[in-house]
């Protein structure tokens, strides 16, 4: 049997990334874990980020997963390097960040560069650090937009509450002048039309989706794990469920699907 591929992120917002995969990588099977009694890590310390992780991690490998994917910019800033220094040697980690800012540089036309994200995100300065590293003649201009993962969640979007809170917060005077945004919230996938009426579609918006399944094909043609065929069925484990999370997976995901309830 072939293996699986381990997803995880703080809730539901990473099955924008499971998706993205599932598209462009139809013959993956894949355990998508989302840490919904955890939920948000957005406000969360690194080290009980980096816990979390830990623990998830440990689960993805005991069912044999070939490669964990952070589909979520918080633990990606704040526990990839810890995580991929613990299972060095064993499987590839990917982060949702990397991925990102190598297509933004990689553009090779952009000056002026917005992130948005969570309050851990942003304050864990990785994504300003990377730029910087890998390109120091790209300004970052960066907002915690903290809002937007539960608005969103709350399933508002393309609404009058919606449209307020990202015009409230893409108006900040930083922002002026940007050529690109970096969606830096697996969340934010689902304002993005919102988002890019906003700018008039003049902005270029960056999401981990398809970079991210573009980077799961790099690696796994590189690493020769590629699956000739899916060889059962996707599971959707959550650390705690509710009504609320399922009705939202349609949202995310774009099928229905059931999620399955497993404390680790
Ligand atoms: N999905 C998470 C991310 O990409 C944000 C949600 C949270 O705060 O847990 O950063």
């Amino acid at each position: 049997m072939e293996r699986p591929i381990g997803i995880f992120d703080s809730g539901i917002g990473g099955l924008t990334v499971a998706k993205a995969i599932s598209r462009h990588l139809p013959n993956e099977r894949f355990i998508y874990f989302g840490d919904t009694a955890h939920l948000p890590y957005g406000d969360k310390s690194k080290e009980a980020i980096q816990r979390y992780a830990k623990g998830i991690s440990k689960f993805l490998l005991a069912n044999n997963c070939k490669t964990i994917v952070i589909a979520c910019n918080t633990a990606s800033a704040v526990s990839y390097e810890y995580l991929r220094d613990k299972y060095a040697g064993t499987i590839p980690i990917i982060n949702v960040i990397d991925p990102i800012i190598e297509t933004v540089v990689a553009n090779g036309t952009h000056k002026k560069i917005g992130l948005i994200a969570t309050k851990a995100t942003i304050q864990s300065g990785v994504y300003q650090e990377k730029m910087k590293r890998r390109n120091p003649d790209i300004t970052m201009k960066v907002l915690r937009t903290p809002l937007l993962a539960p608005m969103i969640e709350e399933g508002f979007s393309k609404d009058k509450i919606s449209k307020t809170v990202i015009e409230n917060y893409l108006s900040n005077p930083i922002f002026e002048g940007i050529d690109s945004l970096i969606l830096g919230c697996t969340h934010y996938v689902l304002i993005k039309d919102e988002i890019n009426n906003f700018f008039d579609g003049k902005v270029t918006l960056y999401d981990s989706t398809d970079i991210m399944a573009h980077k799961m094909i790099e690696v796994f043609e590189s690493e020769n794990l590629l699956s000739s065929k899916k060889s059962g069925d996707n599971h959707f484990y959550v650390s705690d469920i509710t009504e609320g999370f399922q009705e939202s997976t349609s949202r995310f995901y774009g099928d229905n699907i059931r999620l399955e309830l497993l404390k680790i």
